[in-house]
């Protein structure tokens, strides 16, 4: 166990036997510190959109399909020219130090040795450069939390473009941060610097609260900012926090090569939809112009082969990939990968899909209970 700060941190690098996404909370929750599982685990207001992602996957029901000659379903997918061997990725998360010492870079190795894909984010405990080089070649984006300093924005893009990042997503749903209540029971401030902001002009993050954190990201974000980025970056911007069709289609105005559909995991605005919920509709504006990218509430297979077969190419998952980094390092990332992949076979299989091309062309039964 190290300690930065008075803040333990697991050094646990073991792989994980997993039974379900969901049981590695309960896990987690014994070994992450109070603060840190707060901000890790905890939604904004009362939760209830939080709870909302997972519920909405019971809104849609997959047809089994039985007499479809198929066998051994494959997981392999392209996007953004990216050949993964499977469709579900790391989301961008902050902080990943708060869950275990090596931080983003032994996520990036869970990650790689799944042959997926990593998000890093601006508030990344470890640095775009370290991240990427533990990727060892495995495709990796980064998340842009834009400042109004525009030279911060353009040092890390310049950076991500350097280290050999694939693309840029920008987060546009974190205007200010949502009001999330573990934080404030907790008095948490940020343990550990963030090695982003430690390397640029803003502080390193380190005894900060989330609300200070926010405060040095653009609140005032629109269309011409989504401009100015694409126009100043040649990697593909993925706009990031989009949940109805009217963002969609001014992102893609605006230059975005991606639309990224979340709720930032229920941490934002309480009370608006589940991201599921709404896929369906914004994919239908974005009508196949780009890439549709998707999270928040993933946990099951059934979840991730729902969410492709209403719109989207790539299904992200966040909090389990903490818990499973804090509970076995790299290869707790590994095998939380691997758990849902296998999952996903099986749905896949049952549904007479043998490929993400073919579970994409899936229709889904509109039964709500
Ligand atoms: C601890 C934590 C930190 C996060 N930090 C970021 C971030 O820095 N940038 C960002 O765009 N989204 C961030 N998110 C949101 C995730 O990218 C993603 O939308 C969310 O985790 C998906 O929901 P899930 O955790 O239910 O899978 C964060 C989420 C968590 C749980």
């Amino acid at each position: 166990m190290a300690i930065v700060n008075g803040y333990k941190q697991n050094e646990n690098e073991n792989s994980l036997d997993i039974l379900n996404l969901d049981q590695l909370e309960k896990q987690a929750k014994e070994i992450i510190p109070t603060g840190g599982f707060g901000y890790i685990s905890g939604g904004s207001e009362d939760e209830w959109t939080l709870r909302a992602n997972r519920q909405a996957f019971t809104h849609k029901q997959i047809v089994p399909r039985a007499l479809t000659n198929i066998e051994k379903p494959e997981l392999d997918t392209n996007v953004f020219g990216l050949p993964l061997k499977t469709p579900v990725f790391m989301v961008p998360a902050a902080a990943q130090g708060l869950a275990h010492v090596k931080g983003e870079v032994d996520t990036a190795k869970g990650v790689a040795a799944v042959g997926g894909l990593m998000a890093q984010s601006t508030y990344s405990s470890t640095s775009i450069a370290d991240t990427a080089a533990a990727g060892n070649g495995a495709p990796q984006f980064f998340q842009l939390y834009m400042s109004d300093d525009w030279d911060f924005n353009e040092a890390l893009l310049d950076e991500a473009k350097a280290a050999g990042v694939k693309g840029i997503i920008l987060t546009v749903d974190a205007t200010v941060d949502g009001y999330r209540e573990a934080d404030i029971i907790n008095n948490f401030q940020f343990p550990i610097p963030m090695a982003n902001l430690t390397k640029y002009s803003e502080g390193d993050g380190q005894g900060k609260g989330i609300a200070e954190i926010y405060a040095s990201a653009a609140q005032k974000i629109g269309p011409d900012d989504i401009a100015r980025i694409a126009d100043y970056t040649d990697l593909p911007v993925i706009v990031k926090g989009i949940e109805s069709p009217e963002d969609a289609l001014y992102a893609i105005g605006a230059g975005a090569a991606g639309i990224y559909v979340s709720n930032h995991g229920g941490r934002q605005l309480n009370g608006g939809p589940a991201s599921f919920d709404v896929l369906e509709d914004v994919a239908k504006a974005v009508n196949g112009k780009v890439p549709i990218i998707f999270d928040s509430g993933v946990r099951r297979g059934s979840d991730v082969f729902k969410a492709l077969a209403s719109g989207a190419d790539l299904v992200g998952i966040g909090r389990p990939v903490i818990y499973g980094l804090a509970l076995g390092g790299a290869e707790g990332v590994q095998s939380v990968f691997e758990h849902l992949d296998h999952e996903l076979e099986i749905i896949m299989q049952l549904a007479g899909t043998k490929t993400i091309e073919d579970v994409k062309k899936a229709k889904l039964l509109n039964l709500h209970y």
